[in-house]
């Protein structure tokens, strides 16, 4: 770690700080009128049970073993994911349902729309080929947009133009993409960091901007975790995190950022907050005793190497796990992240707004 004891100890402090602000917004009547959201199993919340071929779901247990019933959904972990987390803390009871449900749903596609969608499809990345080989059968963000594409035209055709608009503009729009794009090329790069990080903003820069044409104006960019502290990646290098892989998530979030600004200066209605979620899971990894974890290396269900199954390794203390998966991380780690997100003024977590703003900004 290059940074600073200070820095540490501050951003530690946030996220502690943090705890206790979590008044959700709902009693304020600040809720944004809709939530929409796109990208990987960090948000995923069922999408992949929908499609038949893929060989990534978390539709059994130990999944979900602390969502309501013990319920495995499609959620990448043991209870609700970050973007769960964020929407209760807008003050939704629900989170917004995965599109592919809803498409097969008999009635109510119409209400449901108006009140936020989930696109996410876990194992899928900003490139429309990540995944495809690994997993079969992914939705890529290219494809996740299309679809809101549709759901656009739906809307309008209830609302009318001049109404959908209105709420286009003030929905909240979480992205969270970028990992598994990142984790294929470190399997096998056969072209420079350099090359590859271009392309890959090029590709993410363009549907971003897709999402603006299509009416988003507020935008709340998750940037990629410390992925190179994942069990799965750990377990190259001796249970160490690989630093080639962290770089290319740190080098992410700052040309995400450089993007996002560029936008905003470019289109006078586009306003965003970007989640640097290296800072913020590097901060639990340097200070997980304080932050009250006891496991931040091995996942709590499976292992390094061995998928999370039922009849496999699970762990008593899930609070006190950091990664429920070679993967994801746990409920706990998410809601951490979530708040921070939400509520924190260190802006080199959250920038230049956290959610919080960002959902009431006219
Ligand atoms: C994914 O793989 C299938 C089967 O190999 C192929 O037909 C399809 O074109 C691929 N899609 C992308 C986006 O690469
Ligand atoms: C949504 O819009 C698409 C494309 O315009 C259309 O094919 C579909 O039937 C619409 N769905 C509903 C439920 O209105
Ligand atoms: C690595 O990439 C090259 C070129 O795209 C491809 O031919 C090769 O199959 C890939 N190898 C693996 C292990 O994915
Ligand atoms: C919202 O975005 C516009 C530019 O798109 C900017 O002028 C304004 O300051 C932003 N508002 C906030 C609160 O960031
Ligand atoms: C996982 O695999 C790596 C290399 O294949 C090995 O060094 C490591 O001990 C394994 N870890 C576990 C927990 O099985
Ligand atoms: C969110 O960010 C704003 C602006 O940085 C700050 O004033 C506020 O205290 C932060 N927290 C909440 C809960 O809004």
């Amino acid at each position: 770690m290059k940074r600073g004891l200070c820095t540490s100890v501050l951003l530690v402090l946030t996220l502690v700080l943090v705890e206790y602000t979590v008044e959700g917004l709902a009693e304020e009547n600040q809720q944004p009128p809709a939530v929409y959201i796109f990208g990987d199993s960090t948000v995923d919340v069922g999408t992949n049970n929908h499609l038949k071929d893929c060989r990534t779901k978390a539709d059994s247990p130990y999944y979900g073993i602390d969502f309501d019933f013990s319920r495995p959904t499609g959620r990448f972990t043991n209870g609700h994911n970050i973007a769960d987390l964020i929407v209760r803390h807008l003050g939704y009871k629900r989170s917004p349902p995965p599109f592919l449900s809803l498409i097969n749903r008999m009635s109510g596609f119409q209400s449901a729309i108006l009140r936020g969608v989930n696109f996410a499809s876990g194992g899928s990345g900003i490139f429309d080929q990540t995944g495809n080989v690994t997993y079969i059968q992914v939705v890529a963000l290219g494809k996740q947009i299309q679809q809101f594409a549709t759901v656009c035209s739906n809307i309008t055709k209830v609302l009318g133009k001049a109404k959908a608009d209105e709420l286009l503009s003030k929905s909240i729009f979480i992205i969270s993409a970028g990992s598994n794009d990142i984790f294929e090329y470190s399997e096998n790069r056969t072209v420079l960091p350099a090359i590859f990080m271009d392309k890959l903003i090029e590709a993410y820069t363009t549907q971003i901007e897709e999402l603006y044409n299509l009416g988003a104006r507020k935008f709340a960019v998750l940037s990629v975790g410390a992925i190179g502290c994942v069990p799965k990646i750990r377990a190259l290098n001796h249970g160490n995190c690989v630093d080639q892989v962290n770089q290319l998530a740190q080098a992410f979030y700052t040309l995400v950022s450089s993007v996002l600004q560029q936008f905003s200066s470019q289109y006078t209605e586009f306003n965003y907050s970007l989640g640097n979620l290296y800072e913020v899971t590097m901060t639990t990894i340097l200070n997980y005793l304080v932050e009250g974890y006891k496991e931040i290396r091995t996942p709590c269900c499976g292992d390094a190497n061995t998928t999370c199954h039922f009849g496999g390794n699970l762990c008593n203390n899930r609070n006190q796990y950091l990664f429920w998966d070679m993967f994801h991380p746990t409920q706990v780690a998410s809601d951490t992240a979530a708040r921070v997100l939400l509520f924190s003024e260190a802006t080199e977590l959250v920038n230049p707004n956290n959610i919080s703003r960002l959902a009431v900004i006219p």
